[in-house]
């Protein structure tokens, strides 16, 4: 017995700093400790062949050992435990002086950006922004804009029929007719969404945005409109920039007139951008037909308003000299990219 317990320690001794992980650590102790296959519950299993006068002296012995090994057990774990923790911290370190993981950031569309830039500017001058809505009927589109079936000013937007009465509107102009079917004057409105034409070209887009505006009140002029024209361009385009208008024809206004601005690239000398007039085309206006407030109810005796309409697209290409619309829906992120703030 006494030999057998010097060879258990021995073995325990020479063994227990060999190991390095908590596993093989368990399996050597296992082999001491094990209540069913360990060498020490052996002994005392063995304590039966112990002479009865002897077996006091060596429990003691035999529990002495028991107790020496687990401290010796726990001691290993210990250490085995730290060892562990140490090479688990080695491999999580992180080097703070590794080059940062790029992290892109989006940025807004330039139409986004241009949009937003109008609607300030005009909401800034007391304009109201009703948005309407893309699907319309007929009336809204055309027939209360003056426009009824037949007009030959129909042919001049390509329209998508969803029925015979309902369309996609092809103009934000309906949104003057709300806004005086709803509302007395004075009223100062900026309708802006998205309006839909069958027309696709360098220039032209089936889907683009479009901002109306209207002002009716007593005494409008022609004169109020070139003014807030004039304070809108600088404000959009840069100090100096100021408008001319030209006769033209729309069935709502009347007169009517297409709106340029000096050339903000050359100042109105002329170049590249202007085509060598001096001048670009940015929208459409006019006085408020008599027949269209009429058609609202609105005392055209009493009041007068002027309108005006302009593509947002046509802005943001004018503004980024972009020359093709397409740019502007393909969602190309090397493009996109370049109007990030
Ligand atoms: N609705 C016209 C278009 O889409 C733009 C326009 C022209 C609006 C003159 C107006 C206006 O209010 O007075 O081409």
């Amino acid at each position: 017995m006494e030999e057998k317990i010097r060879q258990i320690k021995a073995e325990i001794e020479s063994g227990i700093g060999q190991y390095e992980t908590g596993e093989a650590l368990y399996e050597f102790r296992k082999k001491f400790l094990d209540n069913k296959e360990g060498k020490i519950p052996a002994l005392m299993k063995g304590m039966k062949d112990v002479p009865p006068e002897k077996r006091p002296e060596m429990g003691k012995v035999v529990n002495e050992v028991k107790g020496w090994a687990m401290a010796q057990f726990e001691a290993a774990e210990a250490r085995v435990k730290a060892l562990e923790l140490q090479k688990k911290n080695e491999s999580e370190r992180v080097d703070v002086t590794m080059p940062a993981k790029g992290q892109s950031v989006g940025g807004l569309h330039p139409n986004t950006i241009v949009a937003g830039e109008l609607i300030d500017i005009f909401a800034g001058m007391g304009f109201e922004i009703l948005e309407g809505r893309e699907i319309e009927n007929d009336y809204y589109n055309f027939t209360a804009l003056n426009t009824p079936k037949d007009h030959p000013a129909r042919d001049m937007q390509d329209t998508f029929y969803l029925s015979e009465d309902f369309l996609l509107r092809t103009q934000t102009s309906t949104g003057q007719i709300h806004a005086m079917e709803s509302g007395k004057p004075p009223i100062k409105m900026l309708s802006p969404g998205k309006v839909f034409r069958s027309d696709d070209d360098a220039t032209h887009s089936p889907m683009f945005h479009q901002m109306e505006g209207l002002v009716v009140d007593k005494g409008i002029t022609l004169c109020d409109l070139k003014g807030m024209l004039d304070t809108f361009s600088e404000k959009i385009f840069g100090e100096g920039v100021h408008t001319r208008l030209r006769p033209s024809y729309f069935p709502f206004t009347e007169p009517s007139v297409e709106v340029d601005v000096s050339c903000f690239a050359c100042g109105g000398k002329g170049c590249k951008l202007c085509k060598g007039t001096g001048w670009i085309e940015v929208l459409g206006a006019g006085i408020v037909n008599r027949h269209v407030l009429e058609n609202c109810g609105i005392d055209s005796e009493e009041y007068s308003g002027f309108a005006f309409g302009m593509g947002v697209e046509r802005i943001a290409m004018l503004k980024y000299g972009i020359n093709n619309i397409k740019a502007l829906y393909e969602s190309d992120t090397r493009f996109a990219e370049q109007f990030k703030k």
